[in-house]
């Protein structure tokens, strides 16, 4: 067995976007793709002697494949050690919490996130640093800029090894150690929640239904909410991930966890409902007969974290993306916190947690956090929602329903137009930007335009800086419209549309949300020009 050194030619368009490289399976699965990618990554970090390595992804359509390349590019590279999730497995929050609990160098993650998978779906790699997060924006640059110049790689020609029982084995000099892909993360959420008063919840009759959509929360859901919790056998469905996730599309959202929704809207449908994504850091939260949003969730968990063990302290400050409801910022000014407001992308609350400026974090995209790790963290979300229910006896929508009549609802919604001709989205977004000196000052409907901006972000910890983040049209009495491309696609463009209203009289706290925002949307149309632009009459997905 031998480390070998093979020559390559760069790949154009290796740059990392809003979360890691994400391309078609067919895309990664180019000779010497994943190759150029990983040894850019390896290449950046420098020597790697001594050190250890986490690594795990997804499981969908690739994984498994990739996996064997990455060990045996790691041992080529120097590591020591990586910990290597079973059967390739580890969901990205758990890959956080093994690099922050074992002291890895970092961490590599096998993920396309929320996009589908299978042969003709998406594959994506991402590396998260040492405090468990995902690399800064100076590393994914630094890794990209490598990967124009690279000119050969470096990999052990030794067999592929056994990633399906966990033990220790070698490759040249290196220990791969399979690990088993929950208990870390299980240990982690049993010290910040209070799981006997969840138990307690169980063993009352109290029913739930937890859609792993056939992807890598399945494993984590069963092992912990019915194995640890005493949930019935049941309560997790699709717990089985499947390379191509069962056909669907792994995203919980009210739309693609169709299933679930249907579940949730029947007369006997269960107390609580929730669902994960693809890698298992996304989170949607149901009640029944009633869908919370993401945003009111982020709200509703600072609003009440003194009831779970690990928040009990008080919260340092509150963070969202800046395309998230400000229904959080509420919060904040109540409780006397911080909140910050960042560009989209969970790399953005790395710096304030390091640094203790914020506590929990949370984006409109199904996406809710805190300092416990990383990245953000779909069961932990769940468990939160669990020990919150369990502490208080109420429903979901009655929580939601008192929050809104303490805080005012931020009315919120968001519309996507996907697979945009990548031309037409950047001149509609650039035409924009040529308004927004005008847009200042003038009415719009019922509406008068505050200011309109494109949103601009200086780290408060690292000064680094991050333009052109979405455009914003701020009005008056705080409603918005944001406008985004998004950086997560991997088929022409898809432009995002963020609608927020706020209402503080709870007399019209329970109007359909589409309505509540149609004034807004109409001024969306005509300001963007979006049908024009697109050729598109309506979003493809309204969440
Ligand atoms: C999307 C979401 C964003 C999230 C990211 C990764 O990115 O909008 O909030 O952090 O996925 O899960 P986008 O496609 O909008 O760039
Ligand atoms: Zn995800």
């Amino acid at each position: 067995m031998s480390i070998q050194t093979v020559a390559t030619k760069p790949f154009p368009g290796q740059r990392p976007g809003t979360s890691g490289l994400r391309k078609k399976v067919s895309v990664f699965r180019q000779p010497s793709y994943l190759e150029n990618f990983v040894q850019s990554v390896f290449d950046t970090l420098g020597d790697c002697a001594g050190k250890t390595l986490v690594l795990g992804g997804d499981g969908r359509y690739h994984n498994r494949e990739a996996v064997q390349t990455i060990l045996h590019m790691a041992a080529a590279h120097g590591f020591a050690k990586v910990l290597v999730g079973q059967g390739g497995i580890l969901s990205t929050p758990a890959v956080s919490c093994v690099i922050r609990k074992h002291g890895a160098l970092g961490g590599i993650v096998l993920s396309a996130s929320h996009n589908p998978g299978g042969p003709d779906g998406d594959f994506g790699i991402k590396y998260n640093i040492a405090a468990g997060g995902p690399a800064p924006e100076s590393v994914t640059e630094a890794i990209f800029h490598r990967t124009e110049s690279i000119s050969r790689y470096r990999i052990s020609d030794a067999p592929a090894i056994d990633i399906d029982r966990i033990a220790t084995s070698r490759i040249e000099q290196m220990d791969v150690e399979v690990i088993d892909p929950v208990a870390d993360y299980a240990e982690l959420m049993q010290r910040l929640f209070d799981f006997d008063a969840i138990k307690a919840l169980f063993g009352s009759g109290f029913r739930m239904c937890f859609d792993g959509m056939h992807a890598v929360s399945g494993p984590y859901a069963k092992a912990i909410l019915e194995g640890m919790l005493g949930a019935p056998a049941g309560t997790v469905i699709n717990a089985v991930p499947l390379e191509d996730f069962g056909g669907h599309h792994p995203d919980p959202n009210p739309v693609n966890a169709a299933q679930l929704i249907a579940i949730m809207a029947e007369d006997d449908a269960p107390d609580f409902g929730a669902a994960s994504d693809g890698d298992g850091d996304r989170n949607m939260i149901v009640g029944r007969k009633f869908e919370v949003t993401p945003s009111d969730s982020l709200a509703v968990l600072a609003a009440n974290a003194a009831v779970a063990p690990g928040y009990r302290a008080g919260l340092k400050g509150i963070a969202r993306s800046m395309p998230t409801s400000r229904a959080a910022d509420r919060v904040a000014e109540a409780l006397g916190i911080p909140c910050y407001e960042t560009p989209t992308g969970w790399k953005f609350f790395g710096t304030l947690l390091d640094a203790g400026k914020a506590t929990l974090c949370g984006e409109e995209s199904y996406g809710t956090g805190s300092d416990h790790i990383r990245e953000k963290d779909g069961l932990w979300a769940v468990l939160f929602w669990l020990n919150l229910l369990a502490v208080t006896g109420k429903s979901v929508q009655q929580l939601v329903d008192e929050h809104w009549a303490r805080f005012g609802r931020n009315y919120y919604s968001r519309h996507d137009y996907e697979a945009v001709a990548s031309e037409a989205a950047n001149e509609l977004m650039a035409s924009l930007r040529i308004k927004l000196p005008t847009l200042a000052g003038r009415d719009l409907g019922h509406y008068v335009v505050d200011f309109a901006d494109d949103f601009e972000y200086t780290d408060p910890v690292d000064g680094s800086v991050a333009t052109q983040q979405g455009i914003r049209i701020v009005m008056t009495n705080g409603s918005r419209i944001v406008f985004r491309l998004s950086g997560t696609g991997t088929e022409g463009a898809t432009l995002r549309v963020y609608l927020e209203r706020y209402e503080a009289d709870p007399t019209y706290h329970h109007l359909l949300t589409q309505q509540a925002l149609a004034a807004l949307i109409l001024i969306a149309e005509q300001v963007g020009g979006i049908t024009g632009w697109t050729g598109r009459a309506r979003p493809t997905v309204i969440t």
